[in-house]
């Protein structure tokens, strides 16, 4: 497996896999990785010939300075998990090498990235579309793997790469969770134990939320989520929001849309984390 730190290395690599006409599964990452991340790559190794995988923590999309010096860095370990799993390649950029001046692009998504995260992490989902626009045409990817966790990145990758005409297919993979149901994150190693043994409440609570879909409407639904969260001392709701699957809109009524997803985003203790679950 190389571990290429340069884009020029890189292309060079990729122009090599084109020129064999070998098909390239891309899967970006910010590193630390984790299961979730292996099954990406593992999905992305029976429909290509060739994987890459990125390793960068992409300053601009974090809008808090805190989360951003915490966020773990293990490249040594990562590349080692990677190589396991028969990764060919890994780009990993410094700052410098990928942001030689500052990127100023500003991407237009509309309500995708008003809503949820977007109002809650103002700069992020442009952060996030600056670095996969230049990843995209970096690695020239034939597929690209995104997992379902960040269910509203997924959405803002996909008009990305349609808006910029990029020929890419995106791939979204199902959330990979812990056996007690926690969504796997590279932030969960930062809970303390205490924290860690809560945290299977949330998943438990979103499935609570399914069954009770067919009883309550979406409002009565989401204070009811609200309230189960509150109830737990060391969680603090951000927000919970039942909304179309493809738009993002919130909905107050289950006819409103054909697939309803619901997604929950709160800290426990000061660890921020992210689930979904389909409702409808
Ligand atoms: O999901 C992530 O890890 C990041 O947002 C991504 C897509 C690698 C862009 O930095």
């Amino acid at each position: 497996m190389n571990i290429y730190k340069t884009i020029a290395e890189t292309k060079k690599f990729v122009q090599h896999c084109h020129q064999n006409q070998l098909k390239i599964g891309f899967v970006p990452t910010m590193g630390a990785l984790h299961q979730g991340h292996l099954s990406l790559i593992e999905k992305a190794k029976t429909e290509n010939d060739i994987i890459v995988a990125s390793i960068f923590v992409n300053p601009i999309q974090f809008n808090n300075r805190e989360d951003l010096l915490k966020y773990p860095r293990t490249l040594d370990k990562d590349a080692a998990m990677l190589q396991q799993v028969g990764c060919d390649a890994i780009f990993a950029p410094s700052e410098n090498e990928m942001y030689p001046e500052p990127d100023t692009t500003v991407y237009e998504f509309g309500s995708l990235a008003e809503v949820m995260e977007g109002k809650f992490r103002p700069g992020h989902f442009n952060g996030v579309a600056v670095v996969v626009k230049r990843l995209f045409d970096i690695v020239q990817p034939d597929n690209a793997y995104f997992g379902e966790k960040d269910y509203q990145q997924l959405q803002i990758i996909k008009s990305l790469v349609k808006q910029k005409n990029i020929p890419v297919t995106i791939i979204p993979c199902p959330i990979v969770r812990e056996t007690d149901g926690l969504a796997m994150s590279s932030r969960n190693i930062r809970l303390t134990e205490v924290e860690r043994n809560v945290a299977p409440f949330i998943y438990k609570t979103l499935l609570q939320a399914k069954e009770k879909a067919n009883q309550f409407n979406p409002d009565e639904l989401l204070h009811w989520v609200i309230n189960q969260i509150k109830s737990q001392p060391l969680m603090t709701p951000e927000y919970f929001e039942i909304v179309d699957a493809t738009t993002l809109l919130p909905i107050s009524n289950w006819n409103e849309c054909e697939h309803a997803i619901g997604c929950i985003a709160l800290f426990l203790g000061s660890v921020r984390l992210i689930d979904n679950i389909g409702l409808k």
